[in-house]
């Protein structure tokens, strides 16, 4: 059985190892502390179970797929016999640059290094190891199970090889690959932010109302989630963090982050994660509710 793992226990990162799992890789998750790594394999098994209700897996599938999947908090005993790692930890250079060096003296020689990252270039984080050429980016969306995009970001270094067992591997996932060169926000986010971006400064300016943005742009032009409902998803921090990559990447106000956003973060209301943002969330509730902020 092939054998990878996940580092960080996060939204991405338990999606990352839930669909790894799903098909037929044994699967090591990791983060620093036990208790993020059992709320991840909660969130799996309730991901699984209502795949199971759909009727898209069966029991016996969703047992195997748990069965495939083991927690650790020690990174270099995880990574000994992994052939990929992919790091789905905080969204912070100085994070990511630290785990990379570490990686690359814990993992086998011809462990392909990919970063789930959504906006740090994967060429310095590269460069962190002995093994650029074995370092590539392996963007996956928010919700993992569901989305079928993965985003793979090449620098000029990466090896023809990897590129092509990457592309491979997300394809046995069932998921689309999509190979893009290593730029600001590569592609994904280089489109997606800019228009989240826009639509927090027409909310802002007081053009529309969170309702009417949203509806605009679900009904208008077909979005499954309005961009301020998926700025909630995603979470606020990291559209923030994505959009100062955009702006001193391509040096340009073009891409300055909205103040509304950034008062938000201050606020410490940023989306989901934290029950309120442009909406207000309650557990068990799915139910629509505009944040009392943003009430008229
Ligand atoms: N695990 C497994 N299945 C899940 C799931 C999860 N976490 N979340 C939802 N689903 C399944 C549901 O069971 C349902 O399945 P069926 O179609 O078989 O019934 C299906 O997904 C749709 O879910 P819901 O009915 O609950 O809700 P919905 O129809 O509103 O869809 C959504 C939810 C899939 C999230 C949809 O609103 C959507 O596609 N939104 C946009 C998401 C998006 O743009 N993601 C990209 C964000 S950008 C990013 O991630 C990259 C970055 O760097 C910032």
């Amino acid at each position: 059985m092939k054998k990878m793992a996940v580092i960080g226990a996060g939204t991405m990162g338990n999606g990352i190892a839930h669909v790894f799992a799903q098909h037929g890789w044994h699967v090591t998750l990791i983060d620093l502390q036990a208790a993020p790594l059992e709320k991840a394999l909660a969130t799996i098994k309730k991901n699984l179970e209502r795949m199971q209700s759909k009727g898209a897996l069966t029991a016996a599938q969703v047992e195997e797929t748990l069965q495939h999947i083991s927690i650790n908090t020690s990174l270099t005993e995880s990574v000994q016999q992994a052939s990929l790692v992919v790091e789905a930890a905080t969204e912070n250079k100085e994070i990511k640059l630290a785990l990379f060096t570490s990686l690359d003296a814990a993992a086998p020689a011809d462990c392909i290094l990919a970063t789930n990252t959504s906006s740090i270039p994967i060429q310095t984080i590269a460069a962190a190891t002995r093994r650029p050429e074995k370092v590539i980016g392996m963007h996956f969306m928010n919700p993992v199970p569901v989305m079928k995009l993965v985003e793979i970001i090449t620098t000029a270094q990466t090896d023809r090889s990897v590129t092509d067992t990457i592309v491979s591997y997300s394809k046995d996932l069932q998921k689309v690959p999509c190979v893009v060169n290593d730029f600001p926000g590569f592609i994904a986010n280089r489109i997606l932010m800019p228009m989240i971006n826009e639509a927090i400064c027409s909310l802002q300016e007081g053009v529309a109302g969170v309702t009417e943005i949203d509806t605009i742009m679900k009904l208008g032009m077909a979005h499954p989630m309005g961009p301020l409902q998926l700025a909630d998803l995603i979470g606020l921090d990291v559209c923030l963090s994505i959009m100062q990559v955009l702006h001193e990447g391509f040096k340009t106000d073009k891409y300055a982050p909205a103040h509304l956003l950034e008062q938000l973060i201050k606020e410490n209301k940023l989306g989901v994660k934290t029950g309120e943002g442009f909406y207000q969330y309650t557990p068990g509730s799915k139910e629509l509710l505009v944040s009392h902020r943003f009430r008229s």
